[in-house]
């Protein structure tokens, strides 16, 4: 098996969000992302504006509707709130990856289009994930300016202070799911671009005495593109795949995790910048002191203040840490990411102790499911 629509790696995530400008402010202090790019009436766009942050190889596009006839927008944040309306892959040749994955059954959203002005041109297509997602088809090698057509230096050049948090690109995109559609979103990914199933977490695998998940995680055969899929699995109480259903009004994107090369610098900067992260009990260090096993270069008094979960791999091993939700529904959140040695996986061990601080969230917001004398008040 080959990559078959020739993916050379992740490009854009566009966020739909209720005041692009306030939330783009936020990306670059608290991501220490640069605002590259902007579109809008100014650009010639009435509908919409849109800001293009960058950092290293991660490319944000934050954009709200200006005019009540955007519906496509409006409609969005009405349902789900702020959240991941596309993700984009750079492919050699976006008709080519186009025609493969619709003739394999793809939904199509957007024909390929040449996106043309006087730097050159952008061609993209799309086709549908989920509820209201879109995996975009993107080439850029043709164009010599900022992101895509339309899109200009900012008006106004603001000088943000934020932490240089050395963050790279996309390690993984994770889609949740409503109970019963993993395999079929696992499946269209397999089916229409030829992508295979990795890790597959089953009945038993994650869970706590409450509730549970199951996942799968899909690729490119060379690694390039690694996309897991949640769904619920039947517990006592809750799921919190099903809370995200349920606060997202639907299926979509849970989480983007972004690669660093030393998440310890990393997670010391996003915190300085306000980032807020999910507790990890101390517990998890003292177990982490009592493997002889774990031969890692980093100090675990700086993982414990940080808060970074470590886990081994046959072949390496991961750290990594997640945030709080970002927004004010409790749905998409980032994770920050460091793979050692040719570590590939995604860390059983790293995953079920993310479920637990989760589901401790969930707890305190009362969307377990608990009677109230078990819920511990935060005040
Ligand atoms: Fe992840």
């Amino acid at each position: 098996m080959s990559n078959t629509l020739n993916i050379r790696g992740y490009d854009f995530v566009e966020f739909y969000v209720g005041s692009a400008k306030m939330v783009a402010y936020w990306y670059a202090k608290a991501l220490g992302m640069e605002i590259k790019g902007f579109l809008g009436p100014e650009t010639g766009v009435r509908d919409r504006v849109s800001y293009y942050l960058v950092k290293n190889k991660l490319k944000f596009l934050i954009t709200s509707p200006v005019d009540p006839g955007n519906f496509e927008i409006y409609d969005f944040i009405s349902r789900h709130g702020d959240g991941v309306k596309r993700w984009a892959v750079e492919v050699d040749d976006v008709e080519a990856a186009f025609k493969y994955a619709t003739s394999k059954g793809a939904v199509m959203v957007r024909r390929p289009e040449k996106l043309e002005d006087t730097h050159g041109y952008v061609t993209e297509a799309a086709i549908r994930l989920y509820d209201d997602t879109e995996l975009v088809y993107v080439n850029r090698d043709n164009y010599d300016y900022i992101f895509r057509p339309k899109y200009c230096e900012p008006i106004q050049k603001i000088e943000i202070a934020a932490q240089d948090t050395g963050i790279m690109g996309i390690d993984h995109i994770v889609g949740n799911v409503r109970q019963n559609e993993m395999n079929l979103w696992a499946d269209y990914f397999n089916k229409t671009m030829n992508f295979e199933t990795f890790i597959d977490f089953g009945p038993g695998d994650i869970g706590t005495k409450y509730s549970a998940l199951l996942s799968k995680v899909v690729r490119t055969t060379d690694f390039k593109i690694k996309n897991p899929i949640n769904e619920p699995y039947a517990g006592i109480k809750k799921s919190q795949i099903e809370d995200y259903i349920e606060h997202y009004h639907g299926s979509g994107v849970q989480h983007v995790a972004v690669w660093t090369h030393d998440i310890v610098k990393t997670v010391r900067a996003l915190r300085k910048n306000g980032m807020e992260f999910l507790h990890i009990p101390d517990t998890y260090y003292d177990h982490l002191r009592s493997r002889d096993d774990l031969g890692i270069a980093e100090n675990i008094d700086d993982l414990q203040e940080l808060k970074i979960l470590c886990d081994k791999e046959s072949e390496g091993y991961l750290l990594q840490l997640f945030t709080k939700p970002i927004g004010d529904r409790p749905t998409f959140f980032f994770e920050f990411i460091s793979r050692k040695g040719e570590a590939r996986g995604f860390g059983k061990g790293n995953f079920q102790a993310l479920f637990e601080s989760i589901e401790l969230d969930q707890k305190l917001r009362g969307d377990l499911g608990l009677e109230a004398e078990e819920i511990m008040p935060p005040c």
